[in-house]
C-alpha cells in the first residue's frame, strides 16, 4: 500500500492512497493555475475545508458527476444535500472511519460563508490517518493556531500549510507552525495563485530546511509527492 498526493494548484490536492481516490479543495475552474480540469477528476470522495469560492470550486458539478461523498462540516453538507449532492457532515474535534482510513476535523481560523452568501459554518482543516498508516495534516486557510503544537503530537508524514499570507498564514508563521507540527515533510500552498498572495516558495523551504528537522517540497502545479 502506499500514499502520493498531487498539488492541482492553490489548495486543491488529489490524494491516491491503497486504491482509495481522494480530491480536496477543488477550486479548478477560474484557477490560473490550475493543472487538471474539473471534468477530468473522478474521485471517491470530495474533502471541502470551508465555504469560500476558492475552496468549494467545482466541488457540486464534480460530485453530480462522479457521485463522490463529500466530507466537510454539516453546514456546507446542508447547502450541498439541497443541490442533489451527498455529503457527510462533521464538526470539529470530530472525526469517522471512511473505506480510506481516518477523517478528523481540526480548528482553522478563518471565515466559511459560501458563494451564495449561505452560512458556511466553521472553516476546518483534516488530519488523515490512511489505511497504509500514513498521516496528513492539511491546515487548509487558517492563521497560526497554538492547537497546532498538539496536532503533530503524534507524529505527521506530511503537512500541506498556506503561505500566502493576508487570507492566511503567512511564511514566517508557517515556518513557527512547522516548528510546533514537526512533519516529516512539508509542502506549501495557498500561494501565487494571485498577485495578492505571492510569495518566494522557495526561500521559504530554504529556511524550513535551515531551522527545522522536516522536509520543504515546492511543487509546481501538477507535481506528485510521495507520502
Ligand atoms: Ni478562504
Ligand atoms: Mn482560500
Amino acid at each position: 500500500m502506499a500514499t502520493r498526493l498531487r498539488w492541482l494548484g492553490h489548495s486543491c490536492l488529489w490524494i491516491e492512497s491503497d486504491g482509495h481516490r481522494l480530491l480536496v479543495d477543488p477550486f479548478l475552474t477560474g484557477n490560473p493555475k490550475a493543472a487538471a480540469q474539473a471534468h477530468e477528476l473522478n474521485p471517491h470522495f470530495i474533502l471541502v475545508s470551508h465555504g469560500h469560492g476558492d475552496h468549494v470550486g467545482d466541488t457540486v458539478e464534480i460530485a453530480r458527476r462522479s457521485g463522490a461523498t463529500v466530507i466537510c462540516n454539516y453546514e456546507i453538507s446542508c447547502w450541498l444535500n439541497k443541490k442533489g449532492v451527498k455529503a457527510h457532515g462533521m464538526q470539529h474535534g470530530g472525526g469517522h472511519n471512511f473505506a480510506f482510513g481516518r477523517c478528523q476535523l481540526t480548528l482553522a481560523f478563518h471565515g466559511s460563508q459560501l458563494p451564495d452568501g449561505s452560512d458556511g459554518g466553521n472553516p476546518c482543516g483534516f488530519v488523515l490517518r490512511l489505511n497504509d498508516g500514513k498521516k496528513i495534516y492539511d491546515a487548509a486557510d487558517t492563521g497560526l493556531f497554538g492547537d497546532m503544537k498538539w496536532i503533530g503530537e503524534e507524529g505527521l508524514d506530511l503537512a500541506l500549510l498556506p503561505i500566502g499570507d493576508n487570507y492566511t498564514m503567512g511564511p514566517d508563521d508557517a515556518l513557527r507552525a512547522v516548528k510546533w507540527l514537526q512533519p516529516k515533510k512539508v509542502v506549501p500552498i495557498h500561494y501565487n495563485t494571485f498577485p495578492l498572495i505571492a510569495q518566494d516558495a522557495a526561500g521559504w523551504a530554504q529556511r524550513v530546511q535551515q531551522e527545522t528537522q522536516a522536509q520543504a517540497i515546492v511543487l509546481a502545479p501538477g507535481d506528485w509527492v510521495d507520502v
